[in-house]
């Protein structure tokens, strides 16, 4: 997730350009950066540009040095127009090249955009045989290049927006887009697929932003931008059209939230919003990298060490926490889908080991949300210094761990700001689970109709999250009808192995009461012991290939008068019958039901900790990226 802010119209852009994007850096800031035209009485207008690598402070500090003496200087003006950016890096690693705003051959366009664009590269190709030369590695470059393209085709007067539309027409992707174009200096152009984008409404000024706390302090009318809009915004008006078709009449809203609430969106905590971006966030995870046409998964950053991937013969999986589980449920899948021998340890452990490698056929694996886990990285660079081929699935584009190692997947789920993981663990199953069919595919240990089922119930994930989301309130009235205990156990099998470490882990971390995760089969051998009516256990007992023996196990703590609360399919009404609580879940195949079952933990944990009153956001003792051993 990105930041944009634009304005047009009579007074400086500087300062409100940089008040509005710092309220923004929550959407994750690797890099900034801005434009200004000043368009002054003498018809001629003056450009001024500036980027930095790190947070927006950063970029204010040059900027001082760098713009603002040049502005104080212009004290007539007819109008200033600019547009700031503040990047969450998903192609290309924070550096001012790669930072916002890119432009065109002749620095006259500019553009910043929040989003992907899928078909970059091979845009990108063609328009660099047209001629075009690049300054950065980013997919977003390509749009201000492509604008120029369409600008050269049109005849006569061009008009920017003319131009933008036919680019735009040309782009498979998603983005929030503010563009200016120095030959039309009082015109800012904005344009909406997916990421979201609003117009603020003043008195002869008008702003963009991608949420309304960028401008709150200076309007509080918006109007919201929908997909395939385009707008135009001058001092004098705005006017929306569709790329498409003719655009819906928009009213403008105001808004009366404050700045706090306005980040959180309608959410309380960003942990609660961030379990309910997981349709969203599977959806980028996955975006551009299936190909159902062929039934194969298209892992871009895999492309250069696809060859190696073939005399793989043991996968060896590391990471800590969450995403340890993560890696703990690919080994499964790598395993299952693939034939492949894997294993999988906590990065803590790993790398006091003596590991035996074998450097031609062992594929390293880590994955870790912040690129930063001092364990994982350490585990990481044993592993790559006995000369082992390694991949990561990280988030932080850039990160010390995405750097390290020779290949690897990004997530491109967007900062994930609560300290308890939530969307990072889902997205990275899911690009474990097309790490596995594309190994699998390329062992020939999987069959393509295999790989199709499993890549067609991939892409109805979000749709089933969203079911689940919408029992919050049935998961937050189990969760306070359990809030006299304080010990539990997470049980289940299988695959469901690792989600019942997750589902303790996130009760354990935001509400600090104890829970335990491990595998229902254990019981018998020790822990059934603990159980009697003060020691309920959470059951993942989904209909799988596990179910009878899971019943068998509920069926013994019930005897023993442990409180049972079970995660179960929907229609299984024999479960019920034992459990003291029951929560369902949709349907899925046998290696999903971790992803849906774990979206019911963390509500479960959520509204637990919630209860207790703690601070799920920040709990005690915890940071959200252990850089220490
Ligand atoms: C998970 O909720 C915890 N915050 C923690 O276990 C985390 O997953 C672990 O520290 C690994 O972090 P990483 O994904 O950034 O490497």
């Amino acid at each position: 997730m990105c930041g944009i802010v634009g304005y047009v119209g009579k007074k400086n852009a500087l300062p409100i350009l940089l008040e509005g994007i710092k309220h923004l850096e929550y959407r994750g800031y690797d890099s900034s950066g801005l434009v200004i035209g000043v368009h002054s009485n003498l018809k001629n207008t003056d450009i001024f540009f500036d980027k930095s690598v790190g947070k927006v402070s950063n970029l204010e500090a040059k900027v001082k040095k760098s713009i603002r003496p040049k502005l104080n200087k212009i004290t007539k003006f007819n109008s200033q127009i600019g547009i700031c950016h503040s990047r969450w890096a998903t192609h290309g690693i924070p550096s001012e090249e790669n930072a916002h705003p890119h432009f065109d051959c002749n620095k006259e366009i500019y553009i910043v955009h929040n989003g992907i664009i899928e078909n970059y590269a091979v845009l990108k190709a063609e328009l660099i045989k047209s001629g075009h030369k690049f300054s950065s590695e980013t997919d977003s470059e390509v749009i201000a290049h492509l604008i120029e393209e369409e600008k050269k085709k049109l005849k006569g007067r061009v008009r920017i927006e003319k131009a933008v539309k036919n680019a735009l027409q040309k782009i498979k992707g998603t983005y929030g887009l503010a563009i200016f174009d120095v030959n039309e200096p009082e015109k800012l152009i904005a344009a909406r697929n997916f990421s979201p984008l609003l117009i603020g409404i003043g008195k002869g000024e008008y702003f963009l932003a991608s949420d309304a706390t960028a401008i709150l302090k200076r309007t509080r009318k918006v109007v919201y931008l929908e997909d395939n809009d385009l707008a135009v915004l001058t001092p004098r008006g705005y006017k929306i059209v569709g790329l498409f078709k003719r655009a819906s009449k928009r009213t403008p809203q105001i808004i009366d939230w404050n700045m706090e609430k306005m980040k959180k969106g309608e959410f309380a905590h960003f942990m609660l919003k961030e379990i309910y971006e997981q349709p969203e966030s599977i959806s980028d995870s996955i975006r551009g990298r299936i190909d159902y046409k062929n039934n194969k998964p298209v892992l871009g950053g895999l492309q250069l060490i696809k060859k190696d991937l073939k005399n793989i013969k043991r996968v060896i999986i590391s990471g800590m926490g969450t995403a340890y589980y993560a890696g703990l449920l690919t080994k499964d899948y790598i395993e299952e889908l693939a034939k492949i021998s894997a294993v999988a340890e906590p990065a803590s452990e790993f790398h006091h080991r003596k590991q035996i490698y074998s450097k031609d056929s062992d594929l390293f694996l880590c994955f870790s949300q912040s690129g930063e886990t001092a364990d994982t990285l350490s585990a990481l660079c044993d592993a790559k210094s006995h000369g082992v081929l390694s991949l990561g699935i990280v988030n932080v584009v850039g990160s010390s761990i995405s750097r390290t190692t020779d290949a690897g997947v990004y997530q491109h789920i967007g900062p994930e700001i609560g300290v308890a993981s939530t969307k990072a663990f889902t997205s990275q199953v899911v690009i474990g689970a097309l790490l596995a069919v594309l190994l699998g595919l390329e062992h020939k240990t999987l069959f393509s109709h295999e790989a199709k089922s499993i890549l067609d119930e991939i892409k109805k994930l979000p749709l089933k999250i969203g079911k689940i989301l919408e029992d919050s309130d049935k998961i937050k009235q189990v969760a306070n009808n359990f809030q006299k205990y304080n010990n539990f156990l997470f049980l289940g099998r299988k695959y469901n192995f690792p989600t019942a470490l997750e589902g303790a882990l996130k009760l354990k971390e935001v509400s600090y009461v104890h829970a335990e995760g491990m595998s229902s089969g254990e019981m018998k051998h020790g822990p059934i012991a603990m159980i009697d009516s003060t020691f309920p256990c959470i059951m993942i007992i989904p209909k799988d290939s596990v179910y009878e023996k899971n019943i068998s196990n509920a069926e013994e703590i019930k005897a023993r008068s442990g409180p049972i609360i079970a995660i179960a399919t929907e229609g299984d009404n024999t479960i019920n019958k034992i459990s003291n609580e029951t929560i369902f879940i949709p349907k899925t195949l046998e290696i999903f039901t971790p992803i849906l079952a774990t979206v019911v933990l963390q509500l479960f944990a959520y509204h637990f900790a919630v209860a207790r009153g703690c601070d799920v956001d920040k709990p005690r003792n915890l940071a959200k990226s252990v850089t220490v051993e």
